[in-house]
C-alpha cells in the first residue's frame, strides 16, 4: 500500500536455498541485473551465507578478481560491467567510524554497493536498497533468504531474485 504520493514502492520475497551453489545462483542473477548505484544490505548471523551470495553478485557483473573475505579488509573492489563494492562492516566499533570507508565516494564513481553487517552504519545508505535478511533453515544447507525492496531500482533486482527461483515461496506487495 503506497500512503502518498511521494512513498517509494516496495516488495517483498522469501525464498530458500538449498545449496551454496544455488545462493550463489541467487545472487549471480542480482549481479547479473545490477546497475550504477544500487545498495544490496545483506544482513544475518555468522555463516548465514552472505559473502557467498556477494560471490554471486561477482560473477553476475563478470569480476575478473574472485571474491575473498573481506573481515580484515572493510572493502573490496570487484569490476566487471560495472564496479561493486563490497564491504563488511562486522569489525567496526561504532557508526562513527564508517565516514572512513568513503561509501558515498563509491556511489559517486557510480559503482554499485554491497553491504554486511549493514546495522553497524545504518545512518549511511540511501533508503531505497534492497535488503536481504538471512538465516538457517530446517536442513544444515538451507538458507531463508527475505527480500524487502525499496524504490523501483531495489525492486528489479528482487525480481531477478525471484526470476532465478522460478515463483518464489511468497511475494508480497509494498508498505
Ligand atoms: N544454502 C547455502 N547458502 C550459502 N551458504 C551455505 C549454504 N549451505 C551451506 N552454506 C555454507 O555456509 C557458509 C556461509 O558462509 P558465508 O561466509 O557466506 O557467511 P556470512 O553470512 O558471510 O558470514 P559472516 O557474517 O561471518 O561474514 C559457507 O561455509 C557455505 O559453504
Ligand atoms: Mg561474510
Amino acid at each position: 500500500m503506497v500512503d502518498s504520493p511521494d512513498a517509494a514502492v516496495s516488495e517483498t520475497l522469501i525464498i530458500t536455498t538449498r545449496s551454496e551453489a544455488e545462493t550463489v545462483d541467487v545472487g549471480r542473477a542480482v549481479g547479473a541485473v545490477l546497475e550504477p548505484r544500487d545498495v544490496v544490505l545483506l544482513s544475518g548471523e555468522l555463516g548465514a551465507g552472505k559473502t557467498r551470495l556477494v560471490e554471486g553478485m561477482t560473477r553476475g557483473i563478470e569480476a575478473d578478481a574472485e571474491t575473498r573475505s573481506p573481515t580484515f579488509v572493510l572493502v573490496n573492489e570487484y569490476v566487471g560491467r560495472l564496479m561493486l563494492a563490497h564491504c563488511d562492516l562486522y569489525r567496526l566499533s561504532g557508526p562513527e567510524e564508517t565516514g572512513e570507508l568513503g561509501l558515498d565516494d563509491y556511489l559517486a564513481r557510480d559503482a554499485a554497493l554491497a553491504v554486511e553487517w549493514p546495522e553497524r552504519a545504518r545512518c549511511e545508505f540511501p533508503p531505497e536498497a534492497l535488503e536481504i535478511q538471512m538465516g538457517f533453515g530446517d536442513e544444515p544447507d538451507d538458507r531463508v533468504l527475505t527480500a524487502t525492496a525499496t524504490g523501483e531500482a531495489a525492486i528489479r533486482l528482487l525480481k531477478a531474485m525471484r526470476d532465478s527461483v522460478g515463483i518464489g515461496q511468497h511475494a508480497g506487495g509494498g508498505r
